[in-house]
């Protein structure tokens, strides 16, 4: 491996029983890159993150993080995650931003232990990153949708991680706010280096900050540089979403496509 690969998956077939989820996905990450893996709900991305995550096994094939292998590997610091639920505390859950944001270094300090001011100090930090501080002792329950999103982004910080991994993060947030928190992203990305890959179905509003696309509809149908992957558009979404992705618009009548299961996936890719 080169000593720019963060992540690799080699042959990866998955099925959950009867039916195939993955197949035979060939991907590699790059240090230092920010990649979008886009695809329609039911496409197979969450569980692809998963055997990156090491909590299921691949049915054939081998992920590899850092160059070693995922069943071997131990540094889990070094990964951060964000899942698709993580803003969905309710407005009672008592707990304080900093206190969310302390428990992203149990990992490394051990659950029972104090927390040192240096470790405060990093969930300053980290908090900080996330343009968050006058929120620090705010319930976290009482933040909107994409403030709550920034707090498990600061989470996943706190601990340093290289490679950062979100799971659809955006869903429930509004469009500005979206927009937002991509530009975080991608200065996460450009200044401090981090790793990212960010899971969306929804193409339209990441192209603007990654720098690579891999689509994934079971088969992993493209990846490659973002430019590439603007050049080549039309023919992806046709390939990955259908022959008749052109001719839906967001005022037509629905009754239509009920055929169509990937149907609200494609409005979302025309906005
Ligand atoms: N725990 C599970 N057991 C059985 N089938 C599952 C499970 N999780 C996901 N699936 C199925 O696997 C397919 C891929 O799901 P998923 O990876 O969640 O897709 P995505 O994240 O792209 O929406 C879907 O058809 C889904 O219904
Ligand atoms: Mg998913």
């Amino acid at each position: 491996m080169s000593q720019k690969e963060v992540l690799r998956l080699e042959g990866i077939d998955f099925d959950y029983g009867s039916q195939q989820v993955l197949e035979d996905i060939h991907l590699h990450v790059e240090a230092g890159s920010f990649l979008g893996l886009v695809g329609p709900n039911g496409s197979g991305k969450s569980t692809m993150m998963k055997l990156i995550l090491g909590l299921m096994k691949p049915d054939r094939g081998e992920v590899s993080l850092f160059g070693t292998p995922v069943q071997s590997f131990k540094d889990w610091s070094r990964i951060g995650y964000v899942s698709q639920k993580a803003n969905s505390f309710n407005s009672g859950f008592p707990a304080t931003v900093f206190e969310v944001v302390s428990m992203g270094l149990y990992g490394k300090i051990g659950l029972f232990r104090f927390i040192t001011k240096k470790h405060r100090q990093k969930v300053r930090e980290a908090v900080a990153q996330v343009g968050m501080s006058d929120y620090l002792n705010r319930s976290i329950g009482q933040l909107s949708g994409g403030q709550q999103q920034r707090v498990f982004i600061a989470r996943a910080l706190v601990s340093e991680p290289d490679l950062l991994i979100l799971d659809e993060p955006t869903v429930g947030v509004d469009a500005q706010s979206v927009q937002n928190f991509y530009q975080l992203l991608k200065s996460l990305n450009q200044d401090n280096g981090i790793t990212l890959i960010l899971v969306t179905h929804d193409i339209g509003a990441m192209t603007d900050y990654v720098t690579d696309v891999a689509c994934l509809n079971k088969c992993l149908h493209f990846h490659g540089g973002r430019q590439e992957f603007e050049d080549n558009q039309d023919t992806m979404m046709q390939r990955m979403y259908g022959t008749d992705v052109h001719v839906l618009d967001h005022n037509h009548d629905h009754d239509h496509h009920h055929h169509h299961h990937d149907h609200d996936d494609i409005k979302e890719l025309q906005r």
